[in-house]
Formats: structure tokens, C-alpha cells, sequence
């Protein structure tokens, strides 16, 4: 959570840091702010609230072409206009942007900095005000001050620090958070993701954990705390402007919804060779050797883990556990013998995850990271990684991640089932195919979800969703989407547990969701239906062609079973779409949440 960005150049900052800082707006949008430097010092401009606010506070006449600027998703301190960062020193000299925690700031407070009046609630402030104390105490320069004060904190950062005394140089550093130097003609410039930046460059050196960087206008030197210098190439980002924008679409969210027919496509062919699917010949061994597999995620990608237990179980005959990356570094499970450890993870650098995969990597574990993000934390850490190919996911509430889980999951499964020569009998490369053209379907025919949005939840102060059998899964996955944008307290249910005691919460008019896309359980979740509708309950079927029955509300296109959750899902995210429309929320952008979690 949290973006930075930095700009040393040779035209005016302002405003590429804005647009680069908007770029960012996912990874939080509880405050932001810039800090300008020109022959005048540092001037900071910062605001509580989104970047729009940000814009209207900034004076345009301060002209400067070198600066850094922050996003904020709040973890210290309230989201208040006192802790938006930029942080400066009690003296002025130095000003600070960070994405990251430092644990053990009330510590390092109490031990350096108590005849100092610190200005914020956060942990962040107590970097900058160690950074001035070793500057004016003991004589060390900034680079200097700088390290030593990395060498004593406990935690995560990615950093971007003004000197007062110095207006040519912006220090970079980096630690367990993201963060790239973008270099161009003349200028470089610093960002948590290469997006913020690719309006100046699309050449990016990417920076690994514990390493300072002194960014001038005209160089670029990283070197380890400890001093050494390190060389490393820049690399390009396959990244297109027109994947990051909006276009003409209200929202990212509908944009990404609309892009899941062509992500499955995608996938098919970036896993095809010479007809058939495949996977890498290394990461095949790796799942074939596995007496487990552990499927490790959070929210929604943990959703899309419950299914792909089922594609692994089913497909390849592997056991597999899934488990909740924040629960599972300390409550770990007696594990197999041969256990391979899967990351699931849009974003590549989701934090509860990180601090798993570092444990198993230390256990000596072998690792693969399945993301949408080539170059994310996760994936340079794993032994393996296979990429999703959903492009660009700018929405915080996950859409096409998920369904690009889904599809690689099954591909993954399929091709270490037909490796070992298990008996599966269907092409999955064309039901693949079947499920793009039924998701298309059902995304050609929104007014009736916008229908069914208006009719089930304009008044719901809540709302449940059962399914069985795979149903269930996307059933969580329904609940998650309606509850994080449109704020509709929600909860997910298998369809017979309902009755052990949730039951109780249904009312006269309570919306229940039911999906019936699995046909061995078809007739038993009907039942469950019966059970809510007897107490009042208004239920809205969503059932596979085929299964389907008179009162069903919606139909879906028919699709192989163990493919449903790739359709299934859709009219779940639209319905969520539309009833937070109604509401008049922030779809994109919902309160409390950050769509790269990189904080534990
Ligand atoms: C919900 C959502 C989150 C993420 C979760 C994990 O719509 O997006 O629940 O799925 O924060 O993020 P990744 O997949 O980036 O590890």
C-alpha cells in the first residue's frame, strides 16, 4: 500500500509526479503529497483525500524539476492532512515519502529522537528525523545518515528522501516494498510500479531489498548498505499507456469485467505449443514431484485457490491444501513429505504472502508464484512463476485476476493430469475457448444484472450467497465483491451449513444469491432455497443451462462443470457493479481498502 514517486529532470515536476501519483491511486488514496525542490529549498504540498485534492492545493507558480510525491493508504496515524506525507525533519533540511511499516519506530524514537517534537502519528516521520539528527551530530553526510539509519530499522520500506543542501540528488531505498528507477534522456525518475511512469519512460532498473540509490539527473548509482556498488541493466516494460487507461468506460472495473473474454483467449494462447497446452517443462517436474500442493493467498486470489484445489484434485490427482497466507506463517500444518508451495497473487506483492514464501523458502521448499505482475516480489523470489495475462488489473476489487486464476489454475492442472496420464476426457483448450464465448454472453447482457441489482439489493441492508460444490467457492468470491464496493454487509455459504445457524439471520425480503451450475448437488441446493424462501427470503437463481428451472432468474450459457466458476463469477461482479452504482459509491476506488496489499 502507499505509491511513491520521484522526478529528476529537466522540466517542471509538478505535474509528471501528479500524473504519476494518480497512476498509483490503487495502492491508496487516504491522503497525498508532493515536496518540489528549486533555488528557493522544499516546498511541500499535501492534502487528506485523493490526488484531485492534492491537484487544487498545489501552487503552480513554485516551478521545480526535481521532486517526489506519495499516495497514502493509512496504517500509522489517521488519515488526516498531519500525517500525508511528505515527513520533514524538525530542522527542514530533509523531506521524506515511504510505502512500507517500520516496526520498530517507537523504539528507535524513545532511543534517538526524545527531546525531539515529532509532527505526526506515523512511523515514517521517525526516519527522517534520525536521518537529520546523523547529519548534525555526528558529522555524516546524507548518504551516510541515510544508511546508518536503514541499519537500525525492523520492517518494510520503499523511501524517497529531498536534502535541503542538495537540489540535483533525490536518495532512493528499498526494502521488502516495491520500487523501480526509471531512467530516460536526461532525467530518472522513481515509482512503486513502472505504470506511474510510463508517461516519460519505459526502461526501468529494478531494485532489490536493502539497496540505496542516489538518483541525479544524469546517473543512477545503487549500492548495498554496506557500501558496494552494484551494476544492473534496465530492462523494458511491456507495458501499453492504453492498457492503463480507462478509455471511454465509467469505470476500470466494468473495463476490466469487459476485458475476461479476451483474457481467457489470451491465456489459451500464451499456454499453447504446437496445438496443445503446456506448461514450462521445469515447473510440470516441480508440480509432478509434489506429493501437496499448498495454495497460498489472500482474499480474492484465495477464493480462486479453493477452485483450483478442486482442478488439481480432480485433474492431476494431487492433494492440496489452500490456506490463508496471514493465517498460515504461524499456524503452519504438519506438512507432506514432498510439498510444493503455489502463491497465488495478482499483484505479485501482497505481504501476508511474502512473509510465507520467505519462511518456505528457508525451510528449503520449492515455490511457485502464479501472478499477473512479470518482475513482482513474489515472482522473483519463487523458483518458478507462471503469469496470468490479464494485463494491467487498475479496479481494487479483483475481476479478471480472478477469472485468469481460474484459467491458469486449470490449465496448470490439466497439464500435470495428462502428464501423469490420468484419464481426462475433455480438450480443456477448447472448453476454455467455450467459457470465453459464455462469459461474452453474459457481459452482452448487463441491463439484466443492472435488472437484477435493482431488484434484490437497491434497499438490502444485507445479503447471502450459497452455492455447493464449486458453487461455494464462487459464492465467497460473490460476497466479497458486493461487500467491498457497495459496502452490503454480505457472507458466502455453503448451501447446507446455512441451516447449522445462519439461517437465523433471514428475514422478510433478506436477497439470497444461489448459484446451481453443479448437477450432482443441483437438487440439494434447491432445497436450501426452499429452506430461505420459507423464511422470507427473496432468492435470486443463477443456474446453468441444463440445470435450469421455471423462477430461475438468470440462465448461464452451458460450460464444462469444473469451468463454471469462470461464468459463474460474471454476473456476480456486474450485479456488485450495479448495486454500488445505485448506491452511489466509489466503485473503483472503495473506502478502507488498497489494491496491493504490501503490508502484513
Ligand atoms: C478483492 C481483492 C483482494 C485481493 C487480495 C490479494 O477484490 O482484490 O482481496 O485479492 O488483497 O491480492 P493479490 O492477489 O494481489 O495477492
Amino acid at each position: 500500500m502507499c505509491g511513491i514517486v520521484g522526478y529528476n529532470g529537466f522540466v517542471d515536476a509538478k505535474e509528471i509526479l501528479l500524473k504519476g501519483l494518480e497512476k498509483l491511486e490503487y495502492r491508496g488514496y487516504d491522503s497525498a503529497g508532493i515536496a518540489v525542490h528549486n533555488e528557493e529549498g522544499i516546498t511541500v504540498f499535501k492534502e487528506k483525500g485523493r490526488i484531485a485534492d492534492l491537484r487544487k492545493a498545489v501552487d503552480e507558480d513554485v516551478v521545480s524539476t526535481v521532486g517526489i510525491g506519495h499516495t497514502r493508504w493509512a496504517t500509522h496515524g489517521v488519515p488526516n492532512r498531519r500525517n500525508a506525507h511528505p515527513h520533514q525533519s524538525a530542522n527542514g533540511r530533509f523531506t521524506l515519502v515511504h510505502n512500507g511499516v517500520i516496526e520498530n519506530y517507537h523504539l528507535l524514537q524513545k532511543a534517538y529522537l526524545k527531546g525531539i517534537q515529532m509532527q505526526s502519528d506515523t512511523d515514517t516521520e521517525v526516519l527522517v528525523q534520525l536521518i537529520e539528527l546523523f547529519v548534525k551530530e555526528e558529522g555524516l553526510s546524507t548518504v551516510e545518515a541515510f544508511r546508518k539509519t536503514l541499519s537500525l530499522v525492523h520492517g518494510s520500506y520503499a523511501l524517497a528522501l529531498l536534502d535541503n543542501e542538495d537540489a540535483g540528488t533525490i536518495y532512493v531505498a528499498k526494502n521488502k516494498s516495491p520500487l523501480l528507477v526509471g531512467v530516460g534522456e536526461d532525467f530518472n525518475v522513481v515509482a512503486s510500479d513502472a505504470m506511474a511512469m510510463l508517461q516519460v519512460t519505459d526502461q526501468f532498473i529494478e531494485l532489490h531489498d536493502k539497496e540505496i540509490v542516489v538518483v541525479r539527473r544524469d546517473s543512477v548509482e545503487i549500492s548495498k548498505l554496506d557500501g558496494r556498488i552494484v551494476e544492473r541493466a534496465p530492462y523494458k516494460a511491456e507495458l501499453d499507456m492504453s492498457d492503463i487507461e480507462k478509455g471511454t468506460y465509467a469505470h476500470y472495473m466494468l473495463k476490466e469485467m469487459d476485458e475476461q473474454p479476451s483474457v481467457v483467449r489470451k491465456i489459451i494462447q500464451a499456454y499453447e505449443l504446437d496445438g496443445e497446452l503446456a506448461i514450462d517443462e521445469e515447473i510440470l517436474t516441480a508440480i509432478n514431484a509434489a506429493d501437496r500442493l499448498y495454495i497460498i493467498a489472500a482474499g480474492t486470489s484465495y477464493h480462486s485457490g479453493l477452485v483450483g484445489k478442486a482442478y488439481f484434485e480432480k485433474m492431476a490427482q494431487i492433494p492440496v491444501e489452500v490456506h490463508i497466507s496471514s493465517e498460515f506463517g504461524y499456524n503452519m500444518p504438519l506438512l507432506s513429505e514432498k510439498p510444493l508451495f503455489i502463491f497465488l497473487s495478482q499483484s505479485g506483492e501482497t505481504a501476508d504472502s511474502r512473509q510465507v514464501l520467505v519462511k518456505v523458502k528457508e525451510m528449503g521448499y520449492p515455490a511457485l508464484t502464479i501472478t499477473n505482475v512479470q518482475g513482482s516480489t513474489l515472482s522473483r523470489e519463487a523458483d518458478y512463476t507462471l503469469l496470468l495475462h490479464a494485463g494491467p488489473e487498475i479496479a481494487v476489487a479483483s475481476t479478471k485476476a480472478y477469472v485468469a486464476q481460474l484459467a491458469v489454475l486449470a490449465v496448470a492442472a490439466y497439464v500435470a493430469g495428462k502428464a501423469r496420464g490420468n484419464a481426462i476426457d475433455f480438450d480443456l483448450k477448447q472448453e476454455l475457448a467455450i467459457a470465453a464465448t459464455a462469459i461474452s454472453a453474459i457481459i452482452d447482457s448487463k441491463e439484466e444484472m443492472e435488472q437484477i441489482a435493482e431488484d434484490y439489493l437497491k434497499i438490502a441492508r444485507n445479503a447471502f450467497f450459497i452455492g455447493r460444490n464449486l458453487d461455494f467457492c464462487v459464492s465467497l468470491e460473490g460476497a466479497l465483491k458486493l461487500k467491498e464496493i457497495s459496502y452490503i454487509q454480505a457472507e458466502g455459504f455453503a448451501g447446507g451449513e446455512l441451516k447449522h445457524g445462519t439461517i437465523a439471520l433471514i428475514e422478510e425480503g433478506t436477497p439470497v444469491f444461489a448459484l446451481v451450475t453443479q448437477e450432482q448437488v443441483a437438487l440439494n441446493i434447491r432445497g436450501n432455497v426452499k429452506e430461505v424462501v420459507a423464511r422470507g427470503a427473496n432468492a435470486c437463481i443463477i443456474a446453468s443451462e441444463g440445470l435450469e428451472e421455471e423462477g430461475d432468474r438468470l440462465v448461464l450459457p452451458h460450460v464444462h462443470p469444473l469451468l463454471t466458476p469462470l461464468v459463474s463469477v460474471v454476473p456476480l461482479q456486474l450485479i456488485s457493479y450495479y448495486a454500488a452504482l445505485h448506491r452511489r459509491c466509489d466503485v473503483d476506488k472503495p473506502r478502507n481498502l488498497a489494491k496491493s496489499v504490501t503490508v502484513e
